[in-house]
């Protein structure tokens, strides 16, 4: 296992190379991806008036959701490690037309105090599992909660119910460089909170009450285009910053591969359906 500053550095690393997909892909993270976070989003029901963190919010489409549903007396702040994808959510939502909508710059891994705390609620998808020190991480967003204020997130559950995930990995590598480390253990990566007792565990030890850890099967869909669905599955996951280095004919045939592997989740004019097993973990500060 390496040590803490071992996998933060390998964690900044991972996004800065990661950052440029997700940008190029947005748009079809926000809308294709939705039912990844969904169920964080109805939990938690953001009311008129609120102050709602949300963390690792990557290019802002949650973070816009939440701004839009506290309304123009409540604030939405996005926080996120990545200075180029809160780069393009700034431009994808200009503060012009979105005032109470912020995005903030920051390594939850790092951080002590969250900037604009306390909030009302802490809205995460698909970020928690990422934490070097995932303890100390969700203490500090306990900490940037107000007395009784509530957590939503979502993380994935084990590889078998999510296939794309890996489908996406298995497929592009055979054409690409070397692809990032593989975590080990409970080292950070989309499955390090999986098993749901360590996920209760995190958050009872960083100090939440009322802790629910529950599972959800959810289904994300997407166009009948099956490069442009490969090209997003792959910029978005581990392989992305080494696809993005290839040449144009290993990344399609990377494309092609991934393609072949997702077949079985395609119907033909129609478009795919891709299962994804979630962990909607939530709970409160104490009062
Ligand atoms: C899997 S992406 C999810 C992005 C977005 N929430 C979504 O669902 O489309 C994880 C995000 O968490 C951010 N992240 C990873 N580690 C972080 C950390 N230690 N502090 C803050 N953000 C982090 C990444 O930069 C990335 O934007």
């Amino acid at each position: 296992m390496a040590d803490l500053a071992d996998l933060r550095d390998r964690n900044a690393t991972f996004w800065s190379g990661a950052a440029p997909g997700w940008v190029r892909h947005a748009d079809r993270q926000d809308h294709w991806g939705r039912p990844l976070g969904a169920v964080a989003l109805e939990w938690l029901r953001p009311r008129p008036g609120e102050r709602i963190l949300d963390v690792g919010c990557g290019c802002g489409g949650t973070t816009a959701e939440l701004a839009a549903a506290v309304g123009p007396t409540g604030e939405a702040v996005g926080l996120d490690l990545s200075a180029e994808m809160l780069a393009a959510a700034v431009a994808r939502f200009p503060n012009g037309r979105h005032p109470r909508l912020r995005f903030v710059v920051a390594d939850l891994d790092t951080l002590d105090v969250v900037p604009g705390a306390p909030f009302d609620a802490v809205h995460s998808r698909m970020a928690l599992m990422l934490l070097a020190d995932p303890v100390t991480g969700c203490r500090t967003l306990r900490r940037a909660l107000r007395p009784g204020g509530r957590l939503a997130a979502t993380v994935f559950r084990d590889g078998s119910t999510t296939p794309w995930l890996i489908a996406a990995v298995l497929g592009a590598a055979p054409h690409l460089g070397a692809l990032p480390p593989l975590p080990v253990g409970d080292e950070p990566g989309p499955f390090a909170l999986a098993d749901p007792a360590r996920a209760r565990r995190v958050l009872a030890e960083a100090g939440f009450d009322d802790i629910a850890v529950d599972f959800h099967d959810v289904t994300l869909t997407a166009p009948d285009d099956p490069d442009t669905v490969a090209d997003w599955l792959i910029e978005v996951g581990p392989a992305g910053a080494v696809y993005r280095a290839a040449g144009p004919s290993r990344q399609a045939a990377a494309r092609a591969g991934v393609a072949a592997l997702l077949a079985r989740f395609r119907e033909p004019g129609a478009g795919y359906r891709l299962p994804a097993g979630l962990l909607l973990l939530t709970g409160r500060a104490p009062a």
